[in-house]
């Protein structure tokens, strides 16, 4: 009987995607990775750079420059092309230009008999995964937005730095657009299963705070560095983990809402279970009011967007 060897397909091998590929080189994660990119000259010579760094990684990776016809055979096809946030810009600044990017790309995809995950970082990644969805025909549980993984995970590192503990005993989501409409579920956060809200250091004006450093991190990091990538990069491998070993992890991701949360017909951060075939399910939090409201602003900001392109 052959041996499953575990293929990923990247598409675009820019800051995140060129990040992504070092993470997942060097946290061992897959058999094989084919970089797929407009810009050959540099996808091959990442290629050749990552083979070199191969004796000092955990596993052994075979890691191609390749085309679209080696997405047939890939377990999982991580779309990071297109163009990203420039100072000044919102994430849903760049929707036009990326979705005509995402038609031709997901189209050559499907075209090599594709039949596994996609996974979706570009911008505005909410509205991307809808449009790969659409796209490509595939059921929605098979396309996964990075969503609010890593406004989760800087969320959980600040209320970690603030409350003196491990970043990993911190339970807290955020939720929503992966955007200036995301927000925190505090109904829902603890530290080692001490709510928050309860703590007597439960500064409100200073959680408050952490939360606006947390919708803003990628604003604050591209006016300093030029764009986000590092960490981001890291919420890929770790979503990549979870499809591959097949973990059902719950991840704060974007995901098609098909009633849960009172939403239907988009693609929104939400927690949920993550394994093999994808999105086995939606984890439906019981927000309190003000959590419902906000969460209901967000994905009608993302319906609202979409409207024109999606008719
Ligand atoms: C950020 C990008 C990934 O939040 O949107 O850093």
């Amino acid at each position: 009987m052959a041996v499953h060897v575990n293929r990923v397909a990247l598409i675009g091998t820019g800051f995140v995607g060129s990040s992504y590929a070092f993470a997942l080189l060097n946290q061992g994660v897959t058999e094989e990775l084919v970089l797929i990119d407009l810009n050959k000259e540099k996808s091959e010579g990442d290629a050749m750079d990552l083979n070199h760094g191969l004796a000092f990684a955990p596993t052994r990776t075979k890691i191609w420059y390749g085309e679209y016809e080696d997405c047939k055979n890939a377990d999982v096809v991580v779309l990071c092309a297109g163009a990203n946030q420039k100072p000044g810009e919102t994430r849903l600044d760049l929707v036009a230009k990326n979705l005509k990017i995402f038609k031709s790309i997901v189209d050559r995809v499907m075209v090599s008999g594709f039949d596994g995950i996609f996974i979706v970082a570009t911008n505005p990644v909410d509205i991307l995964s809808y449009a790969v969805w659409k796209y490509s025909g595939l059921h929605h549980s098979r396309v996964i937005g990075s969503g609010t993984i890593l406004d989760t995970a800087r969320f959980r590192y600040l209320l970690g730095e603030h409350f003196g503990v491990d970043t990993r005993n911190v339970h807290a989501y955020i939720i929503g657009e992966h955007g200036d409409t995301e927000l925190p579920v505090w109904s829902h956060a603890d530290i080692g299963g001490s709510p928050i809200l309860d703590s007597v250091a439960s500064d409100k004006d200073k959680l408050e705070e952490i939360f606006v450093n947390v919708r803003d991190a990628a604003y604050q990091i591209i006016n300093r560095k030029g764009a986000t990538y590092y960490g981001i990069a890291m919420g890929l491998v770790r979503l990549t983990k979870a499809i591959l070993h097949n973990e059902s992890s719950i991840l704060t991701v974007s995901c098609y809402l098909n009633g849960e949360y009172d939403q239907r017909d988009v693609f929104i951060g939400v927690p949920a279970v993550v394994g093999s075939d994808g999105i086995k399910k939606v984890v439906e939090l019981k927000l309190n009011e003000m959590e419902n409201q906000q969460f209901a602003h967000s994905a009608n900001v993302l319906k609202e967007t979409m409207k024109p392109f999606f008719k």
